[in-house]
């Protein structure tokens, strides 16, 4: 499969939503990246379901909504009737993560959950089979921008290799200092869905840096 590109919003000019959105829209992304913040489970307060309905007004691609908040569970109807597509948990926010992967699919979203920097992937291993994505935390979450971990690579590889014993279609999300510069080494290791918010909004053009994330094996041979 061909990997897929995620802007990441959070990086987006805020008093310009409409317009940063249907800048996606043209482009090649294929999903829009929805950052959620609560200022508990992170140090940082992004958006709520206002800003994020404004969002899926003009949207005409899905929206991957990563919630970066405590007790997730109690929110999960609202952010699927606020237009999500993939809603993703962190395995650090759930007590019951398999009770709350249930209620994401009753809800009739994609289901994904997310491991920070110190997370091992091992600990996935009961819940794998349940899930259509996993997202690997290359940062610690709350801010964009930041510098991207190295041991990400790794357990990249040993999620893939876990996954292709029981659900060899799991998707591989990286979130976190993704860009021309890594995507080639996350591709080889294993990654499907690459999410990239100050790659994309501090080019000079961000439809030719999507195009060129998206085309990336192209790109790599006009070099
Ligand atoms: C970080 C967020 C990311 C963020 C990535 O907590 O989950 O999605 O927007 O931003 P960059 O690509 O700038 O590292
Ligand atoms: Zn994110």
């Amino acid at each position: 499969m061909k990997h897929l590109i995620a802007p990441s919003v959070l990086s987006a000019d805020f008093a310009n939503l409409q317009r940063d959105t249907e800048m996606l829209n043209a482009s090649k992304a294929d999903w829009i990246h929805v950052d959620v913040m609560d200022g508990v489970f992170v140090p940082n307060i992004s958006f709520g379901f206002p800003v994020m309905e404004a969002i899926k007004k003009h949207a005409r691609k899905p929206l991957d909504v990563h919630l970066m908040i405590v007790n997730p569970d109690q929110y999960i109807e609202r952010f699927a009737a606020a237009g999500a597509a993939v809603i993703t948990v962190h395995y650090e926010a759930c007590v019951h993560l398999h009770r709350t992967v249930q209620a994401i699919h009753a809800a009739g979203c994609k289901a994904a959950v997310a491991l920070n920097p110190h997370t091992p992937v091992a600990l996935l291993k009961d819940i794998l089979v349940d899930l259509d994505m996993v997202l690997i935390m290359s940062v610690n979450p709350g801010f964009g921008g930041q510098q991207f971990i190295p041991n990400t690579l790794n357990k990249i590889a040993e999620l893939r290799a876990m996954a292709d014993q029981v659900k060899p279609e799991l998707l591989i999300e990286v979130d976190g200092g993704v860009g021309l510069h890594n995507l080639g080494q996350l591709i080889a290791a294993g990654a499907d869905v690459f999410v990239a918010g100050n790659a994309v909004f501090a080019a000079q053009d961000q439809l030719q840096m999507i195009s060129d994330m998206k085309e990336f094996d192209q790109h790599l041979s006009k070099l």
